[in-house]
């Protein structure tokens, strides 16, 4: 059966990626009947990393679908914790179902593993590489809100270890959306991704002060410090309050911009924030699923043709 991978943002083009973003527009409008499309289907979640939102949503995006879902939310309850390796726990759960879903703290690995198998697989984020899924959803909000991509991005928080902002910069750069990066020295963005980024013709510019160019910002994307990815030499409580939206700041910003997170926030955004209009991190999270319905119908082309015919 002819099936598609989504492993890096890349490999999706400019059109699929705006087919995408009108299939979830459609999905989260009911505008078809999709109850059955994923019918009879099984999808399984393998998640050696934390996760709520991404596991949940692709599990409640598959349901909808008419599909059903297995695997495991944390590696420990499998053999895994035997010491058995992944690729032979890939292969098995390829067996046991058409589609792949898999969050790991390894960049890279899911282009290895889908070498072994031969059913999609889904990178639902790797380490401190890219988080493609997550991309897809940001730029649907964002598209629901501009309904164009003449923007400039703020991002704001750890660009160094903080993969939705490796993936939002290269989908970005290729939409033709202007970025500004805002994160002190040690957490910049990483230059593999900026050189990609500028070879595709952004502008792209770099500050450690969010006042610099607060007048510029139509998307102010806050991530939080990724702790858990900092080496032993980087000491947390010396960036611990690199970043912080309250209302003052949200006061600042353009009336029409808008304020996103992937979540989960720690203490980056003040609650008060969130009774602002302009805070659209919780519709972000809802999106999601229309977003990942799509991505599953996506990686199966002879239903998302039918999708697109329909
Ligand atoms: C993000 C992730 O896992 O990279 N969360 C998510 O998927 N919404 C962001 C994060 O963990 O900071």
């Amino acid at each position: 059966m002819d099936t598609k991978s989504l492993i890096n943002i890349d490999d999706i083009n400019i059109n699929e990626l705006s087919m995408l973003i009108k299939v979830a527009q459609r999905l989260k409008a009911k505008d078809f009947d999709y109850n059955e499309l994923l019918k009879h289907r099984i999808m399984a979640s393998l998640f050696f990393e934390p996760s709520t939102r991404t596991y949940f949503s692709f599990v409640s995006a598959m349901y909808r679908l008419g599909g059903t879902v297995l695997g495991f939310p944390q590696a420990a309850a499998t053999s895994i914790a035997k010491g058995e390796s992944i690729e032979d726990t890939v292969r098995m759960m390829a067996a046991y179902a058409d589609l792949l879903v898999i969050r790991h703290p390894e960049i890279g690995i899911c282009k290895q593993l889908a070498k072994l198998v031969e059913i999609p697989i889904i990178n639902a984020g790797e380490g401190t590489g890219e988080h493609p899924t997550q991309t897809l959803t940001d730029l649907f909000t964002i598209y629901e809100h501009f309904q164009n991509y003449k923007i400039t991005i703020a991002l704001y928080g750890d660009l160094k270890y903080g993969r939705t902002n490796h993936s939002l910069l290269l989908a970005g750069a290729r939409l033709g959306i202007n970025f500004i990066c805002i994160a002190p020295e040690e957490l910049q963005m990483p230059e593999e991704y900026i050189k990609k980024a500028k070879q595709l013709g952004a502008k792209v510019k770099f500050t450690s002060t969010i006042n610099d160019y607060i007048k510029e910002i139509d998307v102010l994307y806050v991530t939080r410090l990724q702790k858990e990815r900092f080496p032993a030499h980087m000491n947390y409580e010396r960036f611990k309050h690199s970043f912080a939206v309250g209302s003052v700041l949200a006061q600042q910003l353009k009336a029409n911009s808008i304020i996103m997170h992937p979540l989960p926030r720690v203490n980056e955004i003040e609650e008060a924030v969130d009774y602002d209009s302009r805070a659209k991190y919780f519709l972000q999270a809802a999106n999601a699923v229309p977003m990942r319905m799509a991505i599953i119908l996506f990686c199966f082309p002879h239903l998302w043709g039918q999708v697109l015919e329909n």
